[in-house]
């Protein structure tokens, strides 16, 4: 805990009275929404977000951030959490299922700011892709899939069957082994008809990754 707090300390003061952000979901950005709830309540500053899920979104109307949409504001800046940051910044995520709308709200945004504890970095990215995959196109993407990786049907939890992300398609799990070339993977993916997302995040997109761990936090900024 202490990683994604000391993270999102240094995260919250990137964010500034008035600005409209991109919010990502998982368990740190919800310690990160938690914390900008208190600069609203204490500072009365005003801050509009673009929540990438029904998480984010409640997180951030219990914490005082108005919820706008895409048609309305550009973020200037998108927080967001990973499941995996390699040594050049790309990233896996989608372990909550949410990477559809994260990646959209982070191409909508002028910044991308990844916040992690320290437990999220690898040399290279080694865990299952997350594939959020139409139900009607199931089968047909399943059999693709199987030719290029081991993919997997993620089930619920607290629900029997497939687990339904919030735009209403499955999450398929697909392990790769080692991903020597992420970009490469993920164009790949996007080119099979009912593929909706991939939770490749390939290192252009990301401005910066936050690593928090027990001490305090460090910022990476990305090279290339
Ligand atoms: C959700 C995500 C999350 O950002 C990712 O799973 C990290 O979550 P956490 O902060 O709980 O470890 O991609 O789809």
């Amino acid at each position: 805990m202490n990683g994604k707090l000391n993270a999102s300390r240094l995260a919250l003061g990137l964010i500034k009275d008035g600005m409209t952000i991109g919010i990502g979901s998982g368990s740190t950005v919800e310690v990160f929404l938690n914390l900008l709830g208190e600069r609203i309540r204490n500072e009365g500053i005003v801050v509009y977000g673009i929540p990438s899920s029904y998480q984010a979104m409640l997180s951030a109307i219990k914490n005082g951030i108005k919820i706008v949409d895409l048609l309305e504001m550009e973020p200037e800046i998108c927080i967001d959490g990973a499941d995996q940051v390699d040594s050049r910044l790309n990233c896996i995520k989608g372990g909550g299922a949410a990477m559809t709308r994260e990646k959209i709200i982070a191409f909508a945004s002028k910044k991308v700011v990844i916040i992690v504890d320290e437990s999220k970095l690898s040399e290279k990215l080694t865990i299952h892709v997350p594939v959020e995959v139409l139900p009607f196109a199931y089968g047909f993407v399943l059999r693709e899939l199987s030719k290029i990786c081991k993919p997997s049907l993620r089930e619920g939890k607290g629900k029997v069957g497939p687990i339904i992300t919030d735009n209403g398609n499955f999450i398929l799990d697909c392990d790769f082994g080692v991903l020597e070339n992420p970009e490469e993977v993920e164009n790949k993916l996007k080119t099979i008809p009912g593929v909706i997302e991939t939770g490749i995040f390939p290192s252009k997109i990301i401005d910066a990754v936050i690593v928090g761990n027990k001490k305090g936090a460090r910022v990476i900024d990305r090279k290339i």
